[in-house]
């Protein structure tokens, strides 16, 4: 009996110590760790392909956390304080990897690539070539193609310093369709100021188009509100790409210019949504002074006080209002019911449909070059 209680004992410290870096204080009631001991840890997380797939807890000092897996390089969790220090996760996801494997899983925290976004009627001609991909969203191609980076095995390495994991995929010349051989490298940093910082970047062997993003599902109450239609969004962008019935890009840039759109001064999401037919599910152009770090977006949950920011080094913002979440995928975490407009995605990129719209900034990476991206989401409180 008391044998049994020790091993019992001592299975769950183990249990603690690899799934992070937290107390049990924590783990029981949720409240803020002003003192957590920054780290990585680790937990099986299944099996993919024959290969063992983890999930990689990092910590900082205030405590929060962020968990990555090797399918899809995708982002599991996301905890982070509200104003009164109790902790909550911010993303939606999956209890297990038949959660994320499941046929329709929207994407959730996954890496998205080799071109994030819609392709129209799924091709594109380059240096006079035509190159056909696969039609996986009515006659466009999106986020990749049938199997596109959210779905393939990246290999996790924990970098120094304890506060980075770098991932690394190579996708084969052809895959999917798509010219090249493509090489990349996700770095996945935990700032202590609170910052989950990605940075991208890709080499290739033929000219390709690429465009990397990453598909988190935000809901900043964590689990308090159904919906994000209450969350304020400031977006700093005076323009952004009008769109089809299919999503693709008419190849105009318009002013926002006090319309629904219209996210420079913050306003809740559900004011206008009802205006645009579908909800929100487009690319704004952001205003920009240069090349660099810049901030696109801020969003505040009013009931919890959490903000968080985005910065990035892109042209371009896809926000998705979680339009096509209905309540039907399984296995989320806690059995959560992911609702309509649950969450929402700020998904910093190039424009959609950029191979086929040569007005809009260059995609096209060519052997010699390296494609480099960045994007953080800051997050802090307010009262
Ligand atoms: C797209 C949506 C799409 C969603 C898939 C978003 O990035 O803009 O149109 O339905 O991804 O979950």
């Amino acid at each position: 009996m008391k044998k049994t209680g020790l091993y019992v004992m001592a299975a769950l410290a183990l249990q603690l110590a690899a799934c992070n870096n937290s107390t049990e204080k924590e783990q029981k009631d949720g409240t803020a760790q002003l003192n957590a001991k920054p780290g990585i840890g680790e937990m099986p997380f299944g099996t993919f392909e024959g290969k063992p797939v983890t999930e990689y807890t990092l910590t900082n000092a205030s405590g929060m956390q962020v968990g990555i897996i090797n399918y899809g390089g995708a982002i599991s969790k996301l905890i982070t304080p509200d104003n009164k220090g109790k902790m909550g996760d911010v993303v939606f996801g999956f209890a297990n990897l038949e959660g994320f494997q499941q046929k329709g899983n929207p994407y959730f925290g996954g890496l998205i690539g080799r071109f994030g976004n819609r392709i129209a009627k799924a091709g594109f001609t380059l240096d006079g070539k035509k190159y056909t991909l696969a039609a996986n969203n009515g006659v466009n191609a999106l986020h990749g193609g049938s199997k596109g980076y959210d779905k393939v095995y990246w290999t996790i390495e924990k970098q120094a310093g304890d506060s980075s994991l770098k991932l690394t995929y190579t996708s084969p010349d052809g895959e999917e369709g798509y010219p090249g051989t493509l090489k990349m490298e996700v770095i996945y940093t935990l700032t202590s100021a609170n910052e989950l910082k990605i940075d991208y970047s890709a080499t290739t062997d033929k000219a390709t188009p690429v465009n990397l993003t990453s598909h988190a599902y935000f809901n900043l109450s964590a689990g308090a509100d159904s919906t994000i239609l209450g969350h304020e969004l400031m977006m700093n962008a005076a323009q952004y790409t009008p769109v089809d019935s299919t999503l693709i890009p008419t190849g105009k840039i318009e002013a926002v210019a006090g319309g629904p759109m219209d996210f420079n001064t913050a306003k809740p999401i559900g004011r206008d949504i009802d205006k645009i037919t579908g909800g929100y599910d487009h690319n704004w152009v952001l205003t920009r002074s240069g090349t660099g770090l810049e901030l696109a977006a801020k969003l505040v949950h009013p009931g919890s006080g959490r903000v968080m920011e985005v910065f990035t080094t892109e042209p371009g913002l896809q926000f998705y209002s979680g339009n096509f979440l209905d309540g039907t995928l399984s296995n989320t975490k806690g059995g959560v019911k992911y609702v309509w407009h649950g969450a929402l995605c700020l998904e910093t990129q190039h424009f959609p449909d950029s191979p086929n719209q040569p007005s809009f900034p260059n995609t096209i990476l060519k052997p010699g070059e390296t494609y480099h991206h960045t994007c953080v989401y800051k997050f802090s409180t307010q009262p």
